[in-house]
C-alpha cells in the first residue's frame, strides 16, 4: 500500500529516498511527498498524483540534504490532494504513515481541545499532533514516540524525522517496515519494503511489532538500536545479510508491464519445474509428502483467492483432505473452528496483505501448521509460515496480477500431488512444458483476441461463466476486467445464471462463457440459455469444436490436447489478454488502475 522510504547519513539522502519511492510507486500512487532537514529546518514538498509530479517539482527546487523521509500514498482518510499527501510536518517534526489509526476521531477531538491545529483530513496528522504534544511536554523524542504509539489503535507503520538532529525513528504494528544499513558508508535506511533498499544497504533488519527502531549513522557499531515500549533494549528483530540483486524491471518491448508479465508466463512455467525438481529443492516436496492433515483452512484475497479456489479443487481431487476456503477478510472474523492437527494455507503474491497475515496469525495462535504459496521471499507471510512454497514469478509490477496467479495455481498443483504422494516428476514436467508451449501458441494469436476486444469493448456489462474448476477462472476474468477497464463485470458459476443473474441478459450484455470438455454438456446448455435471450456470446472452448463456433458470436479456440489439471491456466490467459486489450481500447491506466494498490497492507 503506501510506500515509505527514509535515509540518513553523510551523503545525499534525497536520491535514495526518491529512487526507493519510484520502486514502490506501483503500491500506491495517489500522491507523493518528501521531507528533509536543511539548516536546522524541516522542509516539506508534496504533490497530488503520480510521483512524476513530485519529481517535476523537485527539478526546480533541487533539494539537498543528508536526512530525508518520503512517501507515496494510497488514500484511506481524506481526499487525494497536496494537503493530505504525506509527509505531515510542523516546525519540529515530520512523519510518514502507512495504515489506519482506528481511534483517530476520538484523538482528534482531544487534540483540538488541547489547542492543536489540523491542516489535513488524514488520520496520520493525528499521530503527528499527538506526538508533538507529548514531545512539547517531555522534550524526549524517543519516549514521546513510545507514548504516542501506545495511544494509537489499529495497524500502522510510522517513520519520524526531527528538526534537531539526524536520527530517524520507526515503529509499526502489523504493517510492513524494515531498517537497513550500508556497512561501508554507515548510511541508514527505513522502508516499508526491502525492495526499495536493494543496492543501498548491505544488511536489512526486520523488527517485530511494537519495537521502536532508532537509526543513528554516527554510532560506532550498532547503527540501529531497538527498544521495547517500556524503553528497554529489544532483541525482537531478524537480520538478513544475503546479497539481494535488484530484478531488472523494465517494460522491454512491451507497452505495459501487465502485457510483459502475461508474455513472461511460458518461460516462468518451465523455470518452475526446474526449480522444484532440482536436487536442492526436491527435498521440500518430499518433506511435504510425509505430512497429512484432515482439514485445510485456505485464506487469501482477490486474485490470490481465485488461485486458492483452484488449489482447493486440486487438494480435493488428489487427497482426502477437506478444504475450507474463504476471503481472508471474512475468514478472520468468522470464528473458524481451528484444530492443532489442521493446516493453514495462505496464498499471496506480496506476502504483506493485511487480512491474509491476520488469518495466518489466527491459525498460528491455534497451533495449526502454516504453509504459504508466496512470491516474495522474506515477506512477513514468508517469515511467519512453517513452510513456504515460492512461486518464482519474479517481481510483478502490473497492479493487476497475472503471472503470479498462474504460478500460484501451478505450485498449488505440485503441493496437492506432493501431499498425495502422486508427484511424478516426468508427468509434471511433461504437462507443464506442454502448457508452456500452448501458452506460446495462444500468445501468437493475440491479434485475434485484440480484434474481438474491439468488437465488444463498448458494452457496459460482462458476465463471465464457468463450471467446476473453470468457475474460479470466471471470477478471475471478471475481476481482471473490472479492475483495469473500469466496466461492470461479474463472474458466476454457469449453473447459477438461471437463479437470478439471467435477468440481466439482453442484446447489450456480453457473456464470456468458458466451455471446456469438463462438464461440457451442462455448461453448453447454460450458454444456450444466454443465446436464447439475445445475449452476446463469446465462448472460450476447445479448438475445432464446430458446435461452439456456430452458436457463439465470437469464439476463441484453445488446444487442450494432453493437458489435465492445467487447463484453467490456459483459459485464464485468454481472459488476461482480453481484459488487457479492452482496457487499452478504453484508454485506462493499465499498470496503475485508479483507486488500486499492489499490496494491500490495511484491512
Ligand atoms: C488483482 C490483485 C489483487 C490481489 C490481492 C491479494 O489483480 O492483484 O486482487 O491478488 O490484493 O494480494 P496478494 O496476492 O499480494 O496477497
Amino acid at each position: 500500500m503506501c510506500g515509505i522510504v527514509g535515509c540518513s547519513g553523510t551523503s545525499d539522502a534525497i536520491h535514495p529516498v526518491m529512487e526507493g519511492l519510484a520502486r514502490l510507486e506501483y503500491r500506491g500512487y495517489d500522491s507523493a511527498g518528501i521531507s528533509y532537514r536543511k539548516d536546522d529546518k524541516i522542509l516539506n514538498h508534496k504533490k497530488e498524483g503520480k510521483l512524476q509530479n513530485l519529481k517535476d517539482l523537485l527539478e526546480d527546487i533541487k533539494p539537498a540534504s543528508t536526512t530525508a523521509i518520503g512517501h507515496t500514498r494510497w488514500a484511506t482518510h481524506g481526499k487525494v490532494n497536496d494537503t493530505n499527501a504525506h509527509p505531515h510536518s510542523n516546525d519540529k517534526l515530520s512523519i510518514v504513515h502507512n495504515g489506519i489509526i482506528e481511534n483517530a476521531n476520538a484523538l482528534r477531538e482531544f487534540l483540538k481541545s488541547e489547542g492543536m491545529e489540523f491542516l489535513s483530513e488524514t488520520d496520520s496528522e493525528v499521530f503527528l499532533n499527538l506526538l508533538t504534544l507529548n514531545f512539547n511536554k517531555t522534550k524526549d523524542l524517543k519516549q514521546s514516540i513510545i507514548e504516542t504509539f501506545k495511544k494509537i489503535e489499529g495497524n500502522s507503520a510510522f517513520l519520524i524525522l526531527n528538526k534537531e538532529n539526524h536520527l530517524l525513528y520507526s515503529i509499526k504494528r502489523s504493517a510492513p517496515l524494515v531498517c537497513g544499513v550500508n556497512e561501508k558508508t554507515s548510511d541508514v535506511f527505513v522502508s516499508s519494503d526491502p525492495y526499495a533498499l536493494v543496492g543501498f544497504t548491505s544488511k536489512i533488519y526486520f523488527p517485530e511489532d511494537e519495537v521502536l527502531c532508532e537509526l543513528d549513522f554516527t554510532k560506532a557499531n550498532e547503527l540501529v538500536q531497538f527498544y521495547e515500549l517500556d524503553g528497554s533494549t529489544s532483541k525482537r528483530f531478524k537480520i538478513q545479510e544475503k546479497e539481494v540483486k535488484l530484478d531488472v524491471v523494465s517494460k522491454g518491448k512491451f507497452e505495459h508491464f501487465m502485457l510483459k508479465e502475461i508474455h513472461e508466463q511460458p518461460e516462468l512455467i518451465k523455470k518452475l519445474t526446474k526449480i522444484y525438481f532440482s536436487e536442492s529443492n526436491k527435498e521440500q516436496l518430499a518433506r511435504i509428502g510425509k505430512e497429512s492433515f484432515p482439514y485445510v483452512h485456505l485464506a487469501a484475497c482477490g486474485t490470490a483467492l481465485h488461485a486458492g479456489l483452484i488449489i482447493k479443487n486440486y487438494l480435493e481431487k488428489y487427497t482426502q483432505m477437506r478444504v475450507h476456503s474463504d476471503f481472508a477478510s471474512e475468514f478472520r472474523y468468522k470464528s473458524p473452528k481451528l484444530n492443532s492437527d489442521e493446516l493453514g494455507l495462505f496464498i499471496s503474491q506480496s506476502g504483506e496483505t493485511a487480512d491474509t497475515l491476520a488469518c495466518q496469525e489466527l491459525c498460528a495462535e491455534n497451533k495449526l501448521k502454516n504453509y504459504s504459496i508466496v512470491n516474495t521471499e522474506g515477506s512477513t507471510l514468508y517469515r511467519n509460515c512453517d513452510e513456504n512454497l515460492l512461486i518464482h514469478a519474479g517481481i510483478e509490477i502490473g497492479v493487476a496480477s497475472t503471472k503470479a496467479f498462474t504460478q500460484q495455481v501451478l505450485v498449488g498443483n505440485l503441493l496437492a500431488k506432493a501431499f498425495a504422494n502422486k508427484l511424478s516428476e516426468k508427468e509434471v514436467i511433461g504437462e507443464f512444458e506442454l502448457l508452456s508451449d500452448k501458452i506460446k501458441n495462444l500468445l501468437a494469436q493475440e491479434e485475434k483476441i485484440k480484434n474481438i476486444a474491439r468488437e465488444i469493448y463498448q458494452h457496459q456489462g460482462f458476465i463471465f461463466t464457468g463450471r467446476g474448476i473453470q468457475f474460479p477462472i470466471a471470477l478471475e476474468g471478471a475481476l481482471k476486467l473490472k479492475e483495469i477497464a473500469y466496466v461492470h463485470a461479474e463472474g458466476y458459476a454457469a449453473g447459477e445464471l438461471k437463479h437470478g443473474p439471467i435477468s440481466l441478459i439482453d442484446e447489450n450484455m456480453v457473456n464470456i462463457a468458458i466451455i471446456t470438455p469438463d462438464l461440457y454438456d451442462k455448461t453448453l446448455s447454460n450458454a444456450e440459455e444466454v443465446k436464447a435471450r439475445q445475449g452476446i456470446l463469446l465462448v472460450v472452448g476447445e479448438e475445432g469444436n464446430k458446435e461452439l463456433e456456430e452458436m457463439s458470436d465470437f469464439f476463441i479456440g484453445l488446444d487442450f490436447e494432453g493437458l489435465d489439471d492445467t487447463v484453467p491456466v490456459l483459459t485464464n490467459i485468454v481472459l488476461q489478454l482480453l481484459s488487457y486489450h479492452i482496457a487499452k481500447l478504453k484508454g485506462t491506466d493499465i499498470d496503475k488502475p485508479r483507486n488500486l494498490a499492489k499490496s494491500v497492507t490495511v484491512e
